[in-house]
C-alpha cells in the first residue's frame, strides 16, 4: 500500500520513503536524515502546516517499524 503522506514539510518526504529507508537498513533519526533529506532543514515554522519538526513523527515511525519486525 502506498502512503504518500507528507512526513517532513521542509523536504517533502513521505512516509514512504521513510518506510523504504527502514527496509534498506535505516536504524535511528540520523539514519532517516542521511538517506531521505527529512528533518535537516529546519524551516518547520514556516513550512509544516503543524508549525513543528516532524522527528517526534519520525522517531515514531522507526519504533513502530521496528515493533513490527
Ligand atoms: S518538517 Fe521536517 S524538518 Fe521541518
Amino acid at each position: 500500500m502506498k502512503n504518500e503522506e507528507i512526513v517532513c514539510y521542509c523536504s517533502n518526504v513521505t512516509k514512504d520513503q521513510i518506510l523504504d529507508a527502514l527496509d534498506n537498513g535505516a536504524k535511528t533519526l540520523n539514519d532517516i536524515r542521511r538517506m531521505t533529506g527529512a528533518c535537516t532543514l529546519g524551516k518547520c515554522k514556516e513550512l509544516s502546516p503543524i508549525g513543528k519538526c516532524c522527528s517526534p513523527e519520525i522517531v515514531d515511525i522507526i519504533e513502530q517499524y521496528q515493533k513490527g519486525n
